[in-house]
Parts: C-alpha cells; sequence; structure tokens
C-alpha cells in the first residue's frame, strides 16, 4: 500500500478567511511512499447550494457537479524530484473515475505541468504534454478517458472563462485537470479534487490532496490501495 491516510477528530473550526490548507502539517517523508493526512472541518462546505452570479449581460449559474456532506481526509508528501512528481501524476491516473474535475493549485515553477504530464502517461497517452498557457485548453482524445488540460495563468479577468466559451469543457464525462483555476473564479465549477504544490526550500515539492467530493474521496481512497 502506498498511501497512508490517517482519519483525525475534528476539534476545531476555521476562522473567517483562513484558508482550510494552511491547517496541513508540512511533512518531509523523503518520498512518495507515506502520506500524512487530517480531517478537514465539514462546515467549511457551502457547495450543495447552487452559485448565482448576477453579470451585466445577466445571471450566470455555476453548475454543482456534486453536492457534499464532508470534505473527508487530506493527504500530503512531499516530491524530492521531478520523477517523483510524474511518478504520483501516474499513479493518480489508476485512482481516476471517468469524469472528474482536478484543480491544481501553486506557484510559477512549482510542477503542475509535471504532474498533468505524468497523469497522462499514466492514461496511456504517449505524444508531447504541452503547457496550455496560450492555448488556454489542451485535449487529449488519444488517452484512455478524455482529458481537457487547463491553464488559466494568462488571464487579466475571469470574465475570459465565459468569453471563451470554456464552461462548457465541464459538462459531460472526461477529465479537466486546471492550472491556475483561481484566475477563472468565480465562474469556474467546483474542483472534485484539488492538488495543492508547495516548493520547498531544499528544491523539492510539496504535495497536498484535497477530495472535495465523493468522487474525489473515492479517487484518494483508490489512491490509498493503489
Ligand atoms: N518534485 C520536484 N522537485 C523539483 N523540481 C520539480 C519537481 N516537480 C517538477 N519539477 C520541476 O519544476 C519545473 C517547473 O515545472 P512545471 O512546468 O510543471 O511547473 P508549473 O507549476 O506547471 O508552472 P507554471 O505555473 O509556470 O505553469 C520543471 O523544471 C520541473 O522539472
Ligand atoms: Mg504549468
Amino acid at each position: 500500500m502506498f498511501v497512508h491516510i490517517i482519519h483525525l477528530p475534528v476539534t476545531t473550526g476555521i476562522q473567517p478567511g483562513q484558508q482550510p490548507w494552511l491547517g496541513v502539517p508540512e511533512i518531509d517523508i523523503g518520498n512518495t511512499d507515506l502520506i500524512e493526512a487530517k480531517r478537514l472541518p465539514p462546515s467549511l462546505d457551502t457547495r450543495s447550494q447552487r452559485r448565482e452570479i448576477t453579470l451585466p449581460t445577466g445571471k450566470f449559474i455555476v453548475p454543482q457537479a456534486h453536492s457534499i456532506d464532508d470534505n473527508g481526509p487530506t493527504a500530503s508528501m512531499h516530491l524530492l524530484d521531478e520523477s517523483a512528481t510524474l511518478s504520483i501524476g501516474e499513479r493518480l491516473a489508476k485512482a481516476l473515475p471517468d469524469r472528474l474535475t482536478i484543480h491544481l493549485i501553486g506557484d510559477l515553477g512549482a510542477g503542475k505541468t509535471t504532474l498533468c504530464r505524468g497523469l497522462l502517461r499514466g492514461l496511456g497517452y504517449l505524444g508531447k504534454v504541452k503547457s496550455p498557457t496560450y492555448t488556454l485548453v489542451e485535449p487529449y482524445k488519444d488517452s484512455r478517458i478524455v482529458v481537457y488540460h487547463f491553464d488559466f495563468y494568462r488571464f487579466t479577468d475571469a470574465n475570459e472563462f465565459l468569453e471563451a466559451g470554456l464552461d462548457e469543457y465541464f459538462e459531460g464525462s472526461g477529465i479537466r485537470l486546471v492550472e491556475w483555476p483561481e484566475r477563472a473564479q468565480p465562474f469556474l465549477p467546483e474542483a472534485d479534487l484539488e492538488i495543492r504544490l508547495q516548493i520547498d526550500s531544499g528544491g523539492g515539492r510539496t504535495l497536498t490532496l484535497l477530495p472535495l467530493s465523493p468522487e474525489g474521496r473515492k479517487c484518494l481512497q483508490n489512491l490509498d490501495s493503489s
């Protein structure tokens, strides 16, 4: 078993404005075979409601693919080098359902595209995986499951997400990998799984997996038993 998930009791709430991932302890375990986890307070979840956003052009409803009652466990691991990032991407590929939205969050150069590259490789895609920084989206239809890889870094206004008609990619089956999801907020549909990558002072990366839906939780469980 690669992933060890520990369920911890919830003892404290989160203050307004506090980011839940900051509560995940930084772990330096030196390899990707061990994961430490904690359960986040269920009170953070507000996604059982539909999000309605009023624009000058009318009302826009952000589709809610799921409703959840519990955020479930998070998992963290240290990735020593690029090959470790590729490797966790490949393992994640084996744990995926046919439909999932993953938000990848991290600074420039944190390893988001590298992880997507590993994931696509794990799905059997053998071609080149380019960063979609300029194209906004790269579709992969030759992999075991259709994958859409987005990068919203260049957005100066979140409205560009709607103007480019990218919301349509979030309907139906397929895996959606989104780099810089925060730049398309509040229009981007919610993630099933959030992946955070942090650059460590030693040069490696800390990866945190945060499931945000039953599908995301299942994915983490599959990873745990892989
Ligand atoms: N675990 C790791 N340890 C050290 N370097 C890594 C690790 N994972 C990836 N890298 C390296 O980090 C660099 C940047 O990776 P990548 O392009 O995937 O980042 P990114 O998060 O997609 O950046 P951007 O925000 O610009 O799209 C690459 O040179 C890659 O090899
Ligand atoms: Mg990238």
